[in-house]
């Protein structure tokens, strides 16, 4: 099985090359070196795991390709990792790509002319493509066939080039952005779930082991308490810490050192880091806990509605430290709680923003 990542050309690279291209990069060679290639390696996501094997299965017996697959879920809880998977147990090869980068009608086009039989495709954010690229998708989806028209107007020519059966794996972080007709073009739809502490301990001590770090099983539960639930979070907190432990002290993560470290790196003991908190008490003093609009909220502190959404909601909603209302953002008591306001008819003279 051989991976061939194809997002080159995405928006974000267009506009701000050089920053994203080598932070991208950097992130992306990282996490390949890590990412577990069987289901044995794949930590947690058991209930989707065994159902995924079932179906690869069958479809093995049948001598067919897997039904299209729809995994959505929060980022970083391994919906690429698992496509991976997927493409390495079905024994076919993977091409990956994102919707920012099917701008124009060639790139898909393009992308699906190349796929062979029983090949992979899989499309990260696939809530962002665009209309033009989603209809050359659906006929593509059910009948394995393009749809091009060429010339113009009275002259315009269609012609139908059947493609090999392929998968298309989609993923997106926001299921309900996704438009129906292309939502009933998946045959399975998964949801990926926020990993638990045991599970997130596992990963970081097969992270660790990979990458040569010494760690105990507190010192790996210490790690997996403040991660989010999630293990892209865990693993680059793991290397954080082995950078402290390493520097600070003789390069074993334990417990101690792993809690001292992530406390410098100022995130809390429910692994919220600095935004997630600004965010809240945002909410709390200038809004009265709210509700909010998070647009008012994205504003006020300096961040992209986009990234509020993604990144800091989904865990701050399952935490139950936020709650989403018609009428915008609205904070909890445990919110209160967990922030160190004592009387919260008073914060206003806390004065703790
Ligand atoms: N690294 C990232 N996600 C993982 C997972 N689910 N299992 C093992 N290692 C991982």
């Amino acid at each position: 099985m051989s991976i061939i990542a194809d997002d080159n050309n995405s928006k974000e690279g267009k506009r701000n090359p050089i920053i994203k291209a080598e932070a991208a990069e950097f992130d992306k060679n990282f996490e390949n070196s890590i990412r577990p290639k069987t289901f044995d390696a794949y930590i947690g996501q058991s209930a989707l795991k065994e159902t995924l094997k079932i179906s690869i299965e069958a479809a093995k017996k049948r001598g067919q390709p897997l039904d299209h697959l729809l995994f959505y879920g929060p980022p970083g809880l391994g919906k690429t990792t698992l496509a991976g998977v997927i493409a390495g147990q079905m024994d076919v090869d993977i091409k990956i790509t994102s919707a920012p980068a099917l701008e124009r009608p060639r790139d898909i086009i393009g992308i699906l002319m190349s796929l062979k039989g029983g090949e992979i495709l899989f499309i990260d954010e696939i809530h962002r493509l665009n209309k033009v690229a989603e209809e050359i998708l659906y006929p593509a989806m059910e009948d394995f066939i393009l749809d091009m028209t060429t010339g113009k107007s009275h002259t315009v020519k269609t012609m139908r080039i059947p493609l090999p059966k392929f998968t298309l794996i989609g993923a997106t972080t926001k299921a309900g952005e996704l438009s129906g007709p292309l939502r009933d073009r998946f045959g399975i739809v998964h949801r990926l779930e926020f990993y638990t502490e045991d599970e997130l301990s596992k990963v970081i001590e097969r992270t660790a082991g990979i990458l040569n770090i010494d760690i105990d099983t507190k010192g790996a539960l210490a790690i997996a308490r403040r991660s989010r639930g999630t293990p892209r979070i865990a693993n680059r907190l793991v290397k954080r810490v082995s950078d402290f432990a390493l520097v600070k002290y003789d390069g074993k993560i334990t417990e101690n050192i792993a809690n001292e470290s992530l406390d410098i790196l100022k995130i809390d003991e429910f692994g919220l880091d600095n935004t997630d908190r600004t965010l809240l008490k945002l909410i709390i003093e200038k809004y009265d806990g709210g509700p909010v609009g998070i647009e008012t909220i994205a504003a006020a502190i300096g961040e992209d509605v986009r990234t509020l959404e993604d990144v800091c909601e989904p865990f701050l909603l399952q935490a139950g430290l936020l709650q989403r209302t018609p009428r915008g953002r609205k904070v909890s008591p445990e919110t209160y709680r967990h922030l160190g306001y004592k009387n919260i008819q008073n914060i206003q003279q806390q004065n703790l923003f």
